[in-house]
């Protein structure tokens, strides 16, 4: 299998970003979410990364499972990053506690004397499951009060960027985003943005706006712009057009924060998973793994692939910083039918499941949206 995996840069994050004032939502728990990516965790390295507000240190054990603990000692609190990793335990840096990673097992105590009748094996620290997928170390974070959870447990799959062969290229990009988990979310399914977000002669201009028409059908959990072909006035599905094969899109949302795009002309395909993290309940996190097999045999296509992907998301990671000046103020916003009905769907979604009632869905069948862009 030829796989090329190719890291994008991290944009810094800006100043609004990490301050925490932007409104908070609420938080679907019980589910995957990407922490960080997995290439950081190695060497007995430790890293630190927040979920759902959930401070964590991530690693990798000697053996190659990675783990994921909360960051903070179950004595006395010391974050455990702080402390030291040998490969096989981690060692808080207050008292020297130990943690076997994976578990959160404590095995040793070493104040402990030969009169003391506490068991250390008995005490854990908080445990999380943690897994790799596409270069991710996806984390599994519970609703509070679930417990310790096990691997042979009833959980969803991790999710994962679908592959139509066994040969492909693959890229990742990442931006974080100084607003809530909601507006990110409604962000990457907004379609009315694109000929004023995303103006760029490679990609579209605001003078090839024109009416559009899209088929969108009800899914587990989320919803599905049905199969079409795609947007005529977007360069890259231009340029797919080289293959002389009839070209279609597919792209579904899925709670709790997925987008899966699927573009494919014959033989040849490009797909995505963009996923929008809850970092805490007023940031987050957009991250995106695009795997493809076409132009494989180009030489640079994915430097040309990054690039271009690159100032995509930079173009909507500016937006939201624009945008989040204004939110710092609790304007009251509006969605508009029918360019913001998939953000409505998603709302419902949410809602139903926070509510306990995953099975109920918005939409009763079928729809046909209609907007300009
Ligand atoms: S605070 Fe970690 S061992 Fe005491
Ligand atoms: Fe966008």
């Amino acid at each position: 299998m030829a796989l090329e995996t190719t890291a994008l840069p991290i944009y810094p994050a800006s100043a609004s970003a990490t301050d925490d004032s932007a409104p908070a939502t609420s938080l679907i728990h019980d589910d995957w979410y990407p922490a960080m990516r997995s290439d950081r965790l190695r060497g007995g390295k430790l890293a630190t990364a927040m979920l759902l507000g959930i401070p964590l240190v991530l690693g990798r054990r000697e053996d190659g499972r990675l783990f994921a603990l909360r960051d903070s000692c179950p004595h006395r609190g010391i974050p455990l990053s702080c402390g030291w990793f040998d490969g096989r335990q981690v060692t808080c840096k207050y008292h020297g506690w130990g943690f076997e990673p994976v578990g959160g097992q404590c095995l040793e105590i070493p104040s402990l004397t030969s009169k003391d009748r506490l068991d250390p094996t008995k005490i854990y620290a908080g445990a999380f499951l943690c897994e790799e997928r596409d270069g991710h170390a996806w984390v599994f974070v519970p609703r509070p009060g679930r417990g310790r959870l096990r691997d042979s447990e009833d959980l969803p799959p991790v999710p994962e960027t679908p592959k139509f062969g066994t040969r492909f290229r693959s890229a990742h990009l990442t931006a974080d985003l100084p607003c809530n988990v909601d507006h990110g979310i409604i962000g990457l399914m907004d379609p009315a943005h694109g000929p004023f977000v995303h103006q760029a002669w490679w990609w579209r201009s605001k003078a090839s706006i024109h009416e559009k028409e899209k088929r969108f059908e009800p899914i587990p959990e989320g919803f599905r712009m049905s199969a079409h072909a795609p947007s005529g006035n977007s360069a890259p599905y231009k340029l797919l057009g080289v293959y002389g094969e009839p070209i279609t899109t597919t792209i579904d949302f899925v709670l709790p924060n997925r987008r899966y795009e699927t573009i494919r002309c014959g033989e040849k395909w490009f797909s995505s998973l963009t996923t929008v993290t809850p970092t805490t309940a007023s940031q987050c996190r957009i991250d995106v793994v695009a795997a493809w097999n076409v132009f494989y045999h180009v030489p640079l296509v994915t430097t040309i692939a990054k690039f271009f992907g690159n100032r995509f998301v930079r173009q909507d990671q500016e937006t939201m910083i624009q945008q989040a000046e204004g939110l710092k103020h609790n304007p009251s916003l509006m969605l508009i039918d029918d360019a913001d009905r998939p953000a409505k769907w998603y709302f419902a979604l949410k809602q139903a499941r926070l509510a306990g009632s995953a099975g109920s869905h918005p939409m009763s069948g079928p729809v046909t949206l209609r907007w300009r862009s």
